[in-house]
């Protein structure tokens, strides 16, 4: 590796990049309950068939382009127990087993996304759960048409968005990183 300002072989100066920086352990971020402002974070997760239809980049670019903060993201195939429990309180529900059948019919995008109000902020940018109801320019009231096949979940609250972040995500796949944009996102 060319050492940051030093002359390479060619005689050019190499470009002054920032070095990454790696985070020690120490410097994660928090999963407290105490996070709010700026600092809130929401649990989002692009269902199978969102993946299916290959609506991750759409999806991503949406929060991303409000002014959100990726904070967590990954593919993975959910387990029948780690659905039950993320629906719990929908376990007296008629379609409660059909829901965990449709979480688990093929990988799901889990994601952190930061910002302020950011849970009420997705929640209105996703639309409402089902999607005849959901207004155009809402990502359900785009790409859906049926309450079962509705292609993103967003936690309803900041207390929810807790558990499902701790539910969905260790400590260490959270990394903190100074978001350099937010000066000229918010006042
Ligand atoms: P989500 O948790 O997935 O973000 O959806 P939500 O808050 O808008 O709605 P919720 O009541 O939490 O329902 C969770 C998911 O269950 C499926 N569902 N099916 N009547 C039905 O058949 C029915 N109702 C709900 C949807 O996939 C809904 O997103
Ligand atoms: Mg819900």
């Amino acid at each position: 590796m060319v050492p940051r300002g030093a002359v390479t072989a060619r005689g050019s100066t190499a470009p002054l990049r920032a070095a990454p920086r790696l985070l020690p352990s120490s410097e994660l971020c928090p999963l407290s309950p105490a996070l709010g402002g700026v600092n809130e974070r929401t649990f989002v997760a692009i269902k199978p068939d969102g993946v299916q239809r290959r609506l991750v980049g759409e999806i991503i670019r949406r929060f991303e382009r409000k002014g959100l903060q990726l904070v967590g993201m990954k593919l993975l195939q959910a387990s029948e127990e780690l659905l039950k429990e993320h629906y719990i309180s929908l376990q007296d529900r008629p379609f409660y087993s059909r829901l965990v059948k449709y979480m688990s019919s093929g990988p799901i995008v889990a994601m952190v996304w930061q910002g302020l109000d950011v849970v009420k902020t997705v929640r209105t940018m996703i639309g409402e759960t089902n999607p005849a109801e959901s207004r155009p320019g809402t990502i359900r009231g785009d790409f859906c048409v049926e309450v079962g096949k509705n292609v993103i979940h967003g936690s309803d609250s900041v207390e929810s968005a807790q558990q499902e972040i701790s539910l969905w995500f260790r400590p260490e796949e959270l990394p903190c990183w100074e978001d350099t944009a937010a000066r000229w996102i918010y006042e």
